[in-house]
């Protein structure tokens, strides 16, 4: 029996104006698309996590265009930090009425721990000391079976030191720990990946709006740039649908909305 459905948005780039592009594509007008894909699903979404990238550029004036797009959804809204954000406009800015921004959620039988992996002035991922140590705590508390979301993810897609979260092995040694912990769901590298690590299923999700193949294994040169090595796809914007189910178990979807013109 389903007991839940959640629906994962990431890396969403709003801008303040909603006709301004990022390669070539307006991102508060995909996501504003994304979100009226969302609202016609059934069942419907119960929550929605975002996580991470809200913004491109983290002005409370874009957290506002923000606010004004993700108040447009049917259910509460948890949302998370990724590296184009900042912490103090999102939560000035944008929680209000249904849009929140806490670390865990309890979701029927389920918990949802919403693990900070933001590191100040960098593209890269860390999960700092203190929020390995808060999620250690959770899941010694709680035999619930769990559902963790990041912005970056701990699976090793790409050689690239952006893409990377940095302290991954430590991230993977605590969850497999516990078997309650069923799955990772993350963001920041644009596409759709699910893979078993352990008896964790690990994914990550597109973009709501442009979506980035990443062509290299090899180490990079310092000096070398982002679009050397990954190349973007503005065709279509994704989002991720999880149902939990009561026995403890999850199955999910990636969904996609084509982009269609980008007048
Ligand atoms: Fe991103």
């Amino acid at each position: 029996m389903r007991l839940k459905r959640i629906v994962q948005i990431t890396d969403l780039h709003v801008l303040v104006d909603d006709n301004d592009e990022i390669c070539g594509v307006k991102p508060n007008q995909s996501l504003a698309r994304v979100i009226d894909d969302i609202n016609s699903l059934s069942p419907a979404a119960d929550m929605v996590i975002a996580s991470g990238d809200l913004t491109d550029a983290g002005s409370p004036a874009a957290y506002r265009s923000l606010r004004d797009i993700l108040i447009q959804l049917g259910c509460s809204v948890y949302i998370m930090a990724g590296n184009h954000d900042e912490p103090e406009a999102m939560r000035s800015e944008l929680c209000i009425d249904n849009i929140h921004y806490q670390g865990s959620v309890d979701c029927g039988g389920w918990k949802l721990l919403l693990v900070d992996s933001k590191t100040p002035g960098a593209s890269h991922g860390t999960v700092s000391d203190e929020e390995l140590n808060r999620i250690e705590n959770e899941l010694c508390s709680s035999a619930h079976p769990v559902l963790l979301a990041t912005h970056h993810t701990p699976l090793d897609l790409c050689a690239s030191a952006s893409c990377q979260m940095q302290n991954a092995d430590t991230f993977l040694k605590i969850i497999e720990k516990y078997p309650q912990v069923k799955g990772v769901i993350a963001g920041h590298t644009h596409n759709e990946v699910d893979e078993l690590h352990h008896q964790v299923r690990i994914m990550t999700t597109p973009s709501t709006m442009v979506q980035v193949t990443h062509n290299q294994r090899q180490a990079r040169k310092s000096n070398d740039e982002f679009w050397d090595f990954h190349s973007p796809d503005i065709s279509r914007h994704g989002y991720r649908i999880l149902d939990l189910h009561a026995e403890g178990t999850l199955s999910t979807e990636v969904c996609w909305v084509n982009a269609g013109s980008h007048e």
